[in-house]
């Protein structure tokens, strides 16, 4: 039997390969390595309980650092693992550095790395993320894409086509389900909102996180929360970056710690919308059918934003309090609504076929 390594480490990666690994268990031996880059329990376990996942098999414990000693330590502590068990191809998944490091761990030591989420491009290389994903598909064997978009931005950059398998994307399968589970969450009841009556926020990315950049935002959204509830659902990153950069938490907004998987689920699907700078969010939304006001300039999943479900709204005072006013009017969220969005489930069945197909091709 073949051996398979997923390596994962944060909130994002849990959840999106949540519904490959019991595929995989499945198919080969699975072993699963968990970076700690996430571990806080709001951040990590909360998402192995909710989503039934297996205790990872070995866990590399390398906690908050700054990217090059994060990253150094997981390859460090990475490498004896994949020399011990071997594995025929490692999986990782998005554009963390835990991901990153998990690819190029195993690329250097002539495993096959096969890559979900493959192809993502915001075109914005001050992002650490975009690095990330550049990196890892230039030395994935197979680049396992989430739409159209995704595809053509691999084979700009001159990867070969017969690496690439356009599968979708695993978030769907995720919320698909939990989505009946997630409906017996009392969050709405433990935050005091009503259905439809409230918008949910999330910012954590770390270009909205500078000095320069946070600030505003957070004046928009408390201005914001004037006329609508809002509830924030504060990323540690977040947290920490407001205490930086001195800034008060407005008291319009209503501040919550990050939720499980569950509780997000049902909160978002009940919201009216969704402002955020998350990619998972984005797409979990999509699939709720909720309306995302998307706060930054680009986005790597284009499809909804190209369908006419979410919008772009930035990420100044100005452009928020513009684009909010704007799209929160209620004949404008109901288009938002009604746009028909492509979203398609079986990412996860399909990129595990596509790796089963590999590994028989190549060894
Ligand atoms: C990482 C990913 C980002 C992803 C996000 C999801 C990279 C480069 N970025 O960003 O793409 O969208 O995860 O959350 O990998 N912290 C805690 N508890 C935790 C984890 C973090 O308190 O369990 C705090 C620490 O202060 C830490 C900060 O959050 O320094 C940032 O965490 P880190 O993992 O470095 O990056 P994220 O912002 O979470």
């Amino acid at each position: 039997m073949k051996t398979v390594v997923t390596v994962l480490g944060t909130r994002p990666e849990i959840i999106k390969l949540s519904p490959l690994i019991p595929l995989l268990r499945d198919r080969f031996r699975h072993i699963l390595v968990h970076s700690g880059q996430h571990y806080s329990f709001e951040m990590d376990a909360v998402f192995f309980a909710e989503l039934g996942l297996p205790a990872p098999d070995y866990t590399l414990a390398v906690g908050s650092a700054s990217h090059g000693e994060q990253t150094a330590r997981m390859l460090s502590r990475l490498e004896p693992i994949l020399l011990a068990t071997r594995p025929d191809m490692v999986l990782v998944q998005g554009d963390t550095n835990t991901a990153m490091a998990g690819g190029l761990c195993a690329a250097k030591l002539n495993i096959p790395v096969a890559h979900l989420e493959s192809g993502g491009r915001s075109f914005n290389r001050q992002m650490p993320e975009e690095l990330n994903r550049i990196i890892l598909d230039h030395i994935a064997t197979l680049l396992l894409a989430a739409d159209e978009t995704a595809e053509r931005n691999l084979l700009a950059e001159g990867l070969p086509p017969e690496r690439i398998r356009m599968v979708g994307s695993s978030v769907i399968d995720a919320v698909e389900r939990n989505r009946q589970h997630a409906r017996r969450s009392t969050i709405l009841q433990r935050l005091e909102v009503t259905a439809g009556d409230y918008l949910v926020l999330t910012l954590h990315r770390s270009e909205n996180t500078t000095p320069d950049v946070l600030p505003g935002m957070i004046r928009a959204l408390g201005e914001l929360a004037e006329e609508h509830t809002i509830v924030f659902l504060l990323h540690p990153r977040t947290a920490a970056a407001m205490r930086t950069c001195g800034i008060e938490m407005p008291r319009s907004i209503r501040v919550s710690e990050p939720l499980g998987y569950l509780d997000t689920l049902r909160l978002v699907e009940q919201a009216r919308a969704l402002l955020t700078d998350s990619g998972g969010l984005q797409e979990e939304a999509g699939a709720l059918g909720t309306p995302a006001l998307i706060l930054r300039n680009e986005t790597e999943w284009r499809y909804l934003v190209d369908a006419g479900r979410h919008v772009l709204i930035g990420n100044t005072c100005e452009s928020i309090l513009a684009g909010a006013r704007q799209w929160l009017q209620p004949e404008a969220l109901a288009r938002l609504r009604a746009a028909p969005a492509p979203i398609r489930s079986g990412a996860s069945e399909r990129a595990v076929a596509a790796m089963i197909d590999v590994l028989e091709s190549v060894i």
